[in-house]
């Protein structure tokens, strides 16, 4: 069970991804697809079969999707034990399947990046990730004048960008981290936002045609309004009018303990061997999950993502102690004044006192004849 989320899409929700997926069928025919790249075999490619979602996603539903047989060398690299959230990988499916523009947010960790990226690896669906950051700049995307070698001549010759590259390809392009590009400069992308919006390169003169097969996705741990938590520093606000045109918004929270613990031990599978390490993983899901509620409540201003709670057990492993092991993963992330309240946590799923909590620093100080701690 999927705990927390919210999912928006247009009118309606969960039903209307299903009838988005129930009308697909793959034509193979791509004559209305955008100008075939001649000298690129790749812009010729096209899905070319349909993958039952109940097989390959583990969702009670009866659809199918468009896949390739053939897998290029932009596909992501297959991750077995990648454990999908039917809701958005009904979404991302939508957008795949349906041509919707999809934007994926939640707080860090939750999978964002790499729910898109295990989607399309079971697709086959060629992808490029583009992680945005504050200086990436319209050339960037667009592309540039350069002076390359032709015939040992130097001569200028316009470099396309990443938009344009993908724009005329069967390809799947991840605008990752969309809320920290500058607003100026994702204006870049407003036109293609819109469903079969065509691209203007000025500095060619010429109008592209997105492909058939070109998706368009995005994360973000914002919804463009800011960073209201205090957590994602470098976070813009967005135009209204761009996020206006995602047409699909859905929402990646964290799991309930039960699947957040089975993805720890898929993770590290040496936790599946003892009954003890099990109970000691489901532990340490327990004190994310207090470190979130604890933020929610506004007691702490750090909290424990799934990414945390897999390195943890990934260095429990490796050090063979749970206090070092939780100390290195996420208390040395927390502010000093807040260690306290985390240590217990730490207390209250594991029944052991750290260092760092109230109560052994109120016995440090009154062995030391000090006033006991407030
Ligand atoms: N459902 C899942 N199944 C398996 N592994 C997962 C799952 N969710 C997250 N992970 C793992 O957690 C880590 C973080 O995932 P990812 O980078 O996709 O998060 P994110 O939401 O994009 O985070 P950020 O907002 O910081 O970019 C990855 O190593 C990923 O493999
Ligand atoms: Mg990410």
């Amino acid at each position: 069970m999927i705990e927390g989320k919210r999912f928006y899409s247009e009118p309606g929700s969960g039903g209307v991804l299903f009838s988005l997926l129930r009308d697909f069928s793959v034509t193979g025919n791509n004559s209305s697809s955008a100008a075939v790249n001649a000298t690129d075999p790749l812009s010729a490619m096209q899905p070319d079969i349909s993958l039952s979602v109940r097989e390959v996603f583990g969702i009670d539903s009866d659809f199918k999707v468009p896949a390739f047989s053939v897998a290029d060398e932009h596909v992501p690299q297959l991750d077995e034990a990648y454990r999908f959230d039917p809701d958005v990988t009904l979404a991302i499916l939508a957008g795949f399947t349906q041509n919707r523009r999809v934007l994926v947010q939640g707080y860090h960790g939750t999978g964002k990046s790499t729910h898109i990226e295990q989607i399309a690896a079971r697709l086959n669906w060629p992808t490029v990730r583009v992680n945005l950051d504050g200086h990436i700049t319209r050339l960037d995307l667009v592309g540039r004048d350069a002076i390359v070698l032709r015939d040992g001549q130097q001569v200028t010759e316009f470099k396309e960008g990443i938009l344009p590259w993908s724009l005329q390809r069967p390809m799947a392009l991840v605008f990752d981290e969309f809320d920290a590009g500058r607003p100026d400069v994702m204006f870049v992308i407003q036109r293609i936002l819109e469903q079969d919006g065509k691209f203007t390169l000025l500095d060619q003169n010429k109008v592209l045609t997105p492909h058939k097969w070109f998706r368009l996705f995005a994360t973000a741990n914002t919804i463009g309004l800011g960073n209201l938590t205090g957590l994602y520093h470098g976070t813009q606000l967005l135009n209204q009018a761009q996020i206006d045109r995602w047409n699909i918004v859905a929402r990646l929270d964290y799991l309930s303990a039960e699947a957040e613990a089975d993805i720890v031990l898929s993770r590290v599978p040496a936790l599946k061997a003892n009954e003890k390490d099990m109970q000691i993983v489901a532990a340490m899901v327990k004190v994310a999950q207090m470190t979130r509620n604890g933020f929610a409540a506004g007691d702490v201003s750090t909290l424990m993502s799934p990414r945390t709670t897999i390195s943890w057990a990934e260095n429990y492993q490796i050090f063979s102690d749970l206090p070092t092991s939780f100390r290195l993963s996420f208390l040395n992330k927390c502010d000093e004044a807040e260690q306290s309240i985390i240590a217990e946590y730490y207390q209250r799923a594991f029944d052991q006192e750290l260092p760092e909590s109230i109560a052994t620093l109120a016995v440090a100080d009154d062995e030391s004849g000090a006033e006991p701690a407030a």
